[in-house]
C-alpha cells in the first residue's frame, strides 16, 4: 500500500464520502458522549473561521478537502505558484457549496499579498519546507493565525522568527504534526497519564521513510532536482524530525514541565541518493555528478532537563518500509512497537507489546480499548472514514478539527508555536552536531522559562 495520497482515488472517493459525511454533523456522531453533544451545542454559537490556504500540492489537497468537511470553515483565498492548482482547488471549494475563493499565483511570494489583502482568521501552508516560515510570518504580521505543515522551520533562526512573530503579534502558530493523532500514540499518552509505566525515563522514535521508491520530490522527471532533493544534497542531520519526535514530546511533557537540554547526532555515509541519480539518469548526468551530503541513516540522542532521554532515528533514502516504530520506557514498564494503528498494516509489522509492572509481555491490543483516548472515543468513527481518502486522513481530520475549533473559540491550539520551534530545531542542531564529530548542542529554551509552569497537554480539548 502506497501511503501517500493517491490523487485519482482521492478524487473518485471524495464525492461519495463527502455526501455521507455531510449527514453526520457534530451533534450526531455515532458513539459521541453527552459531553460531545454539549460541545456541539457550544460550537453552534461560535464564529466562522475564514481560511487562506498556501501550497495545494499532494499534501495541501488532502488537508484542504478535509477542511471543507468541517463545520464553521470558509475557505476564502488560495495560493500556489501553479495557477492550475489554484483553479482546481477553487473548483473543490465551489463544489463544497462555498463562494469561489480568490486566487493568488503571480509569484513565489504572492502569499504575502494574500495575507495583506484578504480578511482571514487563519493561513495554512503546505508548501515545500523553505516556504513554511515566510508564509507563517507574513500571516501573523498581517494579523492572522498560522498553521504549517512539518517541519515548521528549517533553521534555528527561522524557529526564533516564528516564536518572536507570534509573541509580537499575539497570534497562534500550530505545526500540523498528524503523528501525534495516531490512535496508538494517543492511547499510549493515556496509559502514561494513568501511571501505567510509572515515571518516564526514555523514549525512542523514528522517521523511517522510503522517499526514493515513493518518488517524493527528490528528482523531477526532467532530470532536475526536486525541492526535497535540494535539501538532502546540501544538509546532513535529521531534516525531518517531527514525525518521530512529536508523539514523544507530548508523552514526555516537553515545554510543559520539562524541556530539552542538549543533543548529539551522528550520520552514516550517504549512498542512496547518488545511486538513485545514476540509475535514473546515467552516470554522466548532472544530478549523478553532484555531491550529496545527507547520510542514509541519522541517529540523534537528546536529553531533557529532568533526565528523560530520547533516541530519534531518521532514514529517508535507503530501501526500507515506512515505519513509525516507537518505544516508551518508564520505571514500571514499557510499550514498544509499531505506532501505526490501522489493522490493514498488521502484515508482518512489529506489533506493539506492553510490559507492565514486571508482568509478562502482553499484546498492546489488550490495552487498546481500556485506554482508548477520549478524542478517539468521541470522533474516531467519523475520523476513520477519511482513511479512504488518504492513509493519514483519520489523523488529519482530528488534528484539523482541534485546530479549527480551538480558534473558533479563541482558545490556544493544542500544539503551540513553542512546540513547532522546539521540535523543528532538532534539524539544524543535529546538522551542527554531525558537522562537528557529534559535538554537544544546547537546545534553546524557546519558551524563555514558561515551560516550568505550562500545564501538560492530553490533546483532548477542543
Ligand atoms: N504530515 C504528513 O504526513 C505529510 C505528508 C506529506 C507531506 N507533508 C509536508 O507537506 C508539505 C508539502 O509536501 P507535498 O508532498 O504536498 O509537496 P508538493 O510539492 O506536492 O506540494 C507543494 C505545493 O506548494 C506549491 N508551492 C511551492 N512554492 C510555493 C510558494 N512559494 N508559494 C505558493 N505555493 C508554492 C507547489 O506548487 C506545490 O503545489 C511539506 O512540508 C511536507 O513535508 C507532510
Amino acid at each position: 500500500m502506497d501511503r501517500r495520497c493517491n490523487r485519482r482515488d482521492f478524487l473518485r472517493q471524495s464525492s461519495t464520502i463527502g455526501a455521507g459525511l455531510a449527514l453526520a454533523n457534530l451533534g450526531n456522531i455515532v458513539g459521541a458522549t453527552e459531553t460531545d453533544s454539549n460541545t456541539a451545542q457550544k460550537l453552534s454559537d461560535d464564529k466562522t473561521l475564514r481560511i487562506g490556504f498556501v501550497g495545494i500540492g499532494v499534501r495541501g489537497s488532502c488537508l484542504l478537502k478535509i477542511l471543507l468537511e468541517l463545520e464553521g470553515v470558509q475557505v476564502r483565498a488560495l495560493c500556489d505558484i501553479r495557477e492550475d492548482r489554484v483553479t482546481r482547488a477553487q473548483r473543490w471549494v465551489e463544489e463544497a457549496g462555498q463562494k469561489i475563493p480568490s486566487g493568488y499565483s503571480k509569484s513565489d511570494t504572492d502569499f504575502k499579498r494574500m495575507c495583506e489583502t484578504e480578511d482571514l482568521d487563519l493561513v495554512i501552508t503546505a508548501t515545500p519546507w523553505q516556504w513554511h516560515v515566510p508564509v507563517c510570518v507574513s500571516a501573523m504580521e498581517a494579523g492572522k493565525h498560522a498553521a504549517t505543515e512539518v517541519p515548521a522551520a528549517v533553521t534555528l533562526d527561522e524557529c526564533w522568527q516564528l516564536v518572536e512573530t507570534a509573541e509580537k503579534h499575539g497570534k497562534h502558530c500550530m505545526m500540523l504534526e498528524n503523528y501525534c493523532y495516531f490512535r496508538k500514540a494517543m492511547t499510549i499518552l493515556n496509559m502514561i497519564r494513568k501511571g501505567l509505566f510509572g515515571e518516564l525515563l526514555h523514549c525512542e522514535g523514528r522517521t523511517q521513510e522510503n522517499w526514493i521508491r515513493e518518488n517524493w520530490h527528490i528528482f523531477n522527471s526532467d532530470g532536475t532536482m526536486g525541492w526535497l532533493g535540494e535539501h538532502l544534497a546540501k544538509r546532513n542531520g535529521n531534516p525531518y524530525p517531527t514525525h518521530g519526535f512529536g508523539p514523544m514530546a507530548i508523552w514526555a511533557n516537553v515545554n510543559r514541565g520539562d524541556r530539552l537540554d542538549h543533543l548529539v547526532s551522528m550520520s552514516s555515509k550517504s549512498r542512496a541518493l547518488k545511486l538513485h541519480a545514476e540509475q535514473s539518469f546515467g552516470k554522466d548526468h548532472a544530478v549523478a555528478q553532484q555531491a550529496y551530503l545527507q547520510g542514509d541513516a541519522n541517529i540523534t540522542l537528546i536529553r531533557s532537563v529532568n533526565g528523560v532521554t530520547f533516541t530519534l532515528y531518521f532514514g529517508g533514502q535507503s530501501p526500507q518500509p515506512w515505519s513509525p516504530e516507537h518505544k516508551v520506557q518508564g520505571t514500571l514498564g514499557t510499550c514498544i512497537g509499531e505506532l501505526f494503528d490501522y489493522d490493514a498494516r498488521a502484515d508482518g509489522w512489529i506489533q506493539a507489546k506492553v510490559y507492565e509492572k514486571g508482568s509478562r509481555w502482553a499484546n498492546y491490543t489488550n490495552y487498546a480499548e481500556t485506554y482508548d483516548h477520549s478524542l478517539w472515543k468521541a470522533l474516531g468513527q467519523k475520523a476513520n472514514k477519511y482513511r479512504a481518502w488518504d492513509w493519514s486522513g483519520a489523523y488529519d481530520y482530528l488534528m484539523l478539527y482541534q485546530l479549527v475549533n480551538a480558534l473558533r473559540r479563541n482558545n490556544t491550539p493544542p500544539m503551540d508555536v513553542y512546540d513547532a520551534a522546539t521540535w523543528s530545531a532538532i534539524s539544524e542542531l543535529s546538522e551542527r552536531s554531525v558537522a562537528n564529530k557529534s559535538s554537544v548542542q544546547e537546545v534553546p529554551d524557546f519558551t524563555k522559562g514558561k515551560w516550568k509552569n505550562n500545564a501538560p497537554t492530553d490533546l483532548a480539548q477542543v
